[in-house]
């Protein structure tokens, strides 16, 4: 059977993390070339191992901050130089600032808006003139936060960051529409990963939410990357300016 995702140079951002590197192993176990980039060098480096391991292609730019413009044309010329062109690129990687509106700083507003919506920006417009070229596909990372809010989470900054990705997604979609290009965003709900780990911990937040999950349990960072990993294949061929909330039945009830 065809592999999902052969050949094609797929750049996936914070490969370093849980869903990132996730998505790395899935995408590459699916015949893709993976470019992916992150800030932390070790994580990032071990990524590329455990591809490699697994028998997949990966080369990968770290450190690499993508709230830095000039991190974000690297890695672009990095994906080119070696391979000459990008199919898919998954912006998956983000920082949260979690903060009431009483408490949060105008600068902790900004960082908030740098680490979660510039680098979603300045990456695809890096990318824009070779996925025109290759009639490419785009998956961004939203967030079940803003979809439904918590009173458990401060997350004024956040919600808005992400539900700008969901509204910059379907402009993608729109203006990628003359050029082949599809765009797409997965809304994950809570999963278990390095930025959750810690959260986690507290067990009267872990039970308000595990409280509100159909499932009963929390999400897997391969999950979210057999999400990603559809709607960056030509399964999702029809499926464009669309997202994908990935909770677990969290926003149901
Ligand atoms: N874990 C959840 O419950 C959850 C829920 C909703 C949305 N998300 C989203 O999923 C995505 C992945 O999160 P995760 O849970 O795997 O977190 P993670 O912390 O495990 O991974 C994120 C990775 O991105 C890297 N990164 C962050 N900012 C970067 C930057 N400016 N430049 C380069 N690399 C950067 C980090 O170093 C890290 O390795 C994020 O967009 C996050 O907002 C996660």
């Amino acid at each position: 059977m065809a592999k999902r995702l052969e050949n094609k140079v797929c750049i996936v951002t914070g490969t370093g993390g849980s869903i990132g590197r996730a998505a790395a192993r899935r995408f590459a176990q699916e015949g893709a070339i993976v470019v992916g980039c992150d800030t932390n060098v070790s994580a990032g480096q071990q990524t590329v191992d455990l591809v490699t391991a697994d028998g997949g292609r990966m080369i990968s730019l770290h450190p690499a901050d993508l709230s830095i413009q000039a991190d974000c044309l690297k890695l672009i010329e990095l994906a080119i130089r070696e391979y000459g062109r990008i199919d898919v690129l998954f912006n998956n990687a983000a920082m949260a600032y979690f903060n009431w509106i009483e408490d949060i700083s105008v600068e902790e507003w900004h960082q908030n808006t740098r680490t979660e919506v510039d680098l979603v920006f300045f990456l695809t417009q890096a990318a824009w003139p070779h996925l025109k070229k290759s009639h490419g596909t785009i998956v961004n990372t939203a967030s079940l936060t803003g979809h439904r809010v918590f009173k458990t989470l401060g997350g004024l900054a956040h919600a808005t960051a992400k539900m700008g990705i969901v509204g910059m997604t379907k402009q993608l979609a729109m203006e990628g529409r003359e050029h082949g290009i599809r765009a797409n965003s997965v809304s994950p709900g809570v999963i278990e990963t390095k930025q959750t780990e810690e959260q986690l911990k507290d067990k009267e937040w872990a039970d308000y939410m595990l409280g509100k999950s159909i499932l009963g349990r929390f999400g897997k960072p391969d999950e979210v990357a057999n999400v990603a990993l559809f709607l960056a294949s030509e399964e999702s061929s029809f499926v464009t300016g669309v997202d994908i909330i990935v909770d677990g039945g969290m926003a149901i009830w």
